[in-house]
């Protein structure tokens, strides 16, 4: 009897966005397979998973994701792909021995996790295996909530655009859209404050750094976040004005 692979969303930072399945699973499952990628190897999900269930006495099997680009319809960087590869056999061993396994993930699992890549790589190797994805609070909607911005009212259309795309690709997104949430915007905040300047909507976007941990920052002049070295955890909301 196999284990199953659970793929559980952390919420953003503060243990107490957890969803109580999310606990719950940690708390069942006594093998923790964690995406370390920062913080000098530390994982940021581990802390917000040890912030609500216990992880003393848990088997921590913390795993390196190396932190590059994966672009749509183009193969990823062979030491991304040995990583999936790495991870999904180290987990498939535990799930052949009937060990359940959870990995905990920032956020959402749906939205830019490597959680999907991880099952699709377990999913290649061909074993049955049970899968549940769990989902969580996304940095979305608590930057939403950090800033008091609401993301869809009305018949809106809401477009979520990583920051690194270039601006022309960014500004025909925008022409389609009411609101965008820039993700992954912590590298290009300099180019991301011109380009907002040039289509005039700098009043109308609010920055959000470490959303929901003790130093969360709101910025409402992100003019103030050029030159300075905002959180890899920042997320940008542009609500465009309405005609009316
Ligand atoms: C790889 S994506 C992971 C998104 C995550 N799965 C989610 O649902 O929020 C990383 C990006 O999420 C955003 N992010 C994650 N945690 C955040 C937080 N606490 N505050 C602000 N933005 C955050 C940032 O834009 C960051 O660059």
């Amino acid at each position: 009897m196999e284990g199953t692979f659970y793929v559980v969303g952390v919420g953003p930072g503060d243990p107490q966005l957890m969803t109580l399945k999310a606990a719950n699973i940690l708390e069942k499952c006594n093998t923790w397979f964690v995406p370390s990628a920062f913080e000098k190897g530390g994982s940021m999900a581990l802390k917000i998973a040890s912030g609500a269930v216990e992880s003393n006495g848990k088997n921590i099997l913390s795993h390196r994701f190396p932190m590059k680009p994966v672009h749509r319809g183009e193969s990823p960087d062979p030491e991304v792909k040995e990583a999936w590869r790495d991870a999904a056999k180290k987990i498939m061993e535990c799930l052949e021995g009937g060990e359940d396994v959870v990995f905990p993930t920032l956020g959402d699992p749906a939205i830019y996790s490597t959680g999907f890549y991880v099952c699709e790589t377990l999913q290649e190797y061909g074993s049955s295996f049970h899968v549940e994805i769990v989902p969580g609070v996304s940095a979305i909607g608590a930057a939403s909530a950090a800033s008091a911005m609401p993301l869809c009212l009305g018949d809106e259309r809401l477009v979520v655009i990583p920051a690194t795309f270039e601006n022309a690709r960014i500004k025909e997104l925008l022409e389609h859209c009411d609101v965008a949430v820039f993700m992954k915007v912590f590298k290009v905040m300099d180019r991301m404050v011109s380009l907002l300047e040039e289509l005039d909507l700098l009043e109308n976007a609010v920055l959000i750094e470490r959303c929901s941990l003790e130093d969360q920052r709101v910025w409402t002049d992100i003019r103030e976040a050029t030159g300075t070295d905002i959180h890899y955890f920042s997320t940008m909301v542009v609500r465009k004005p309405s005609l009316l």
